[in-house]
């Protein structure tokens, strides 16, 4: 039997409802980090992610193309929270503004949330 879904849990049931955090930096080195429930498998290589154009992260990622995404844990969801609250550009180094010992990510060298998934 076919059933009328909600949007939100057609959505649900689309995406996987997995939140991820991004890491980018900005032109002048300021580090920052987001959460983003709008994302999921676009290609076999290829991950899309859907991100507002007025958020620090996405202006990063158009001026230098660099990001990072991890997969937090759920013990990590105060700071899940915590940086998807707050606007890099008003904030600073949401790492330091958040109070997060960040690790470095292997290629890109940008700071992470440890211990992610
Ligand atoms: C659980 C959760 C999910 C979110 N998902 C998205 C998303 O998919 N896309 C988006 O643009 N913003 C999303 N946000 C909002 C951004 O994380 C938030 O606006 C953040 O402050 C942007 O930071 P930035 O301006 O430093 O990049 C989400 C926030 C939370 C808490």
């Amino acid at each position: 039997m076919y059933k009328k879904l909600s949007t939100r849990t057609a959505n649900r049931l689309l995406c996987g409802g997995q939140i991820i955090n991004i890491s980018s930096v900005s032109a002048d080195g300021v580090s920052d980090v987001m959460t983003a429930a709008w994302n999921c498998p676009y290609d076999a290589d290829q991950v899309l992610i859907v991100l507002d154009r007025g958020h620090t992260t996405t202006a990063n990622i158009l001026d230098n193309g660099k990001f990072v995404i991890s997969i937090p844990s759920e013990d990590d969801i105060s700071v899940i929270n915590k940086v998807g609250a707050a606007h890099g550009r008003d904030v600073g180094d949401k790492f330091a503004w958040a109070g997060i010992e960040s690790d470095k990510s292997q290629v890109l060298g940008l700071k992470v949330i440890p211990n992610a998934l």
